[in-house]
């Protein structure tokens, strides 16, 4: 099978593209690059030894993706290709919407166009906003608090309203909750630009000494420590999650949603210790004010997934400390 992967060389795109070869399937990626290194693709072949086809085009000009479609005969679309940073979609609300959307929309009429009617969904945990208790099930009510998570639910409402136009559509929306970790080689991982703005690649970038100190973005959340709950998954294990949608696909109703977590919550200063007693690194850190837009508590209940796909993830909070850590020691400055 030839499934397509747009955003194959950013962070999630790589690793599912690893899994996808080692399950065997072909693996066409497209990626304009506008946030990830051409470098990926040879480390790719480096750890699985097979042959990936790479597009660097721009899914906004529907022509270049038509001629893709033209070249190779795909079975199945993952489309992870999207602008993801919250901060920057808060300042540059059309930038977001019209990347995310309209290539979205372009890839979805292409597939339509050569009858490919497969696909899979790289969404957020953050289309459930605040949410009122825990764990977090796949019918909350949705609501996106920044321009970067409207995006993702509007797209979500795109794709539940394609598959009710034409029944041969079969759509899944994987909504991820925090993933971190790296492949075990060390040789592919998250390579944010400049100051990373989630919480394991800064806590790797002190570590290793390229960043002063960690800023614990508020100690006084109704939570145990008072610091910030999450559910981090290891990206491999999610990798493996969107494999299993993909082998489930054809008995799935045209439109499915499923939470990709672990179902348990660590605290900012869990992540801290774990990472401390997986490395035996030291990392220094204060408490500063909470950042805005921050939610106190999120993690998933993941049973949907479990029952339905067959899937869970496997990897612990300790691996996924040892794995980044790997990647950002073989790898200071990423891929350059
Ligand atoms: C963030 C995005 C979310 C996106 C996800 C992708 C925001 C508000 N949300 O989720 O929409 O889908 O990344 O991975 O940006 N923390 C610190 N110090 C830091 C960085 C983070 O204390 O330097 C804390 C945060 O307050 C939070 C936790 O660590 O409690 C995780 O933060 P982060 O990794 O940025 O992920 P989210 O905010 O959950």
């Amino acid at each position: 099978m030839n499934i397509l992967v747009t955003g194959g060389t950013g962070y999630v795109g790589s690793h599912t593209t690893i899994e996808l070869l080692n399950k065997n399937y072909n693996v066409i990626i497209v990626d304009n690059l506008s946030n990830s290194n051409e470098k990926v693709i040879e480390r790719i072949k480096e750890i699985t030894n097979r042959h990936v086809k790479f597009y660097a085009i721009d899914l906004l000009n529907e022509e270049d993706l038509n001629q893709v479609f033209i070249n190779h005969k795909i079975d199945a679309v993952m489309h992870f290709a999207g602008y993801k940073a919250v901060g920057e979609s808060v300042k540059l609300p059309l930038k977001y919407y019209t990347n995310n959307l309209v290539s979205t929309l372009n890839l979805c009429k292409v597939m339509e166009r050569f009858n490919v009617y497969k696909l899979i969904f790289s969404s957020s945990a953050t289309v459930y906003g605040k949410p009122a208790s825990f764990p977090i099930k796949e019918d909350f009510p949705t609501n996106a608090t920044n321009p970067y998570g409207r995006s993702k639910l509007m797209i979500e409402g795109i794709l539940s309203d394609l598959s009710n136009s034409n029944k041969n559509w079969k759509i899944v929306s994987l909504r991820y909750f925090n993933p971190v970790g790296a492949h075990e080689s060390g040789k592919i991982g998250e390579d944010p630009n400049g100051i990373p703005n989630n919480l394991m690649p800064f806590l790797t970038q002190v570590a290793i000494g390229k960043l002063p100190e960690l800023k614990v973005f508020g100690n006084d959340y109704p939570t145990k420590d008072g610091t910030g709950v999450r559910d981090y998954i290891h990206v491999v294990d999610l990798a493996k999650g969107h494999i299993k949608a993909l082998e489930k696909i054809d008995a799935l109703d045209n439109y499915e949603v499923f939470n990709l977590g672990t179902g348990r919550g660590y605290s900012v200063l869990e992540v801290i210790e774990a990472f401390q007693k997986a490395t035996g690194m030291q990392v220094k850190y204060k408490f500063v004010d909470r950042r805005p837009g921050d939610i106190p508590v999120s993690y998933a209940d993941a049973t949907k997934a479990l029952k339905i796909l067959n899937w869970k993830a496997n990897k612990d909070i300790f691996d996924m400390c040892i794995d980044s850590w790997n990647w950002q020691q073989n790898n200071p400055n990423g891929y350059n």
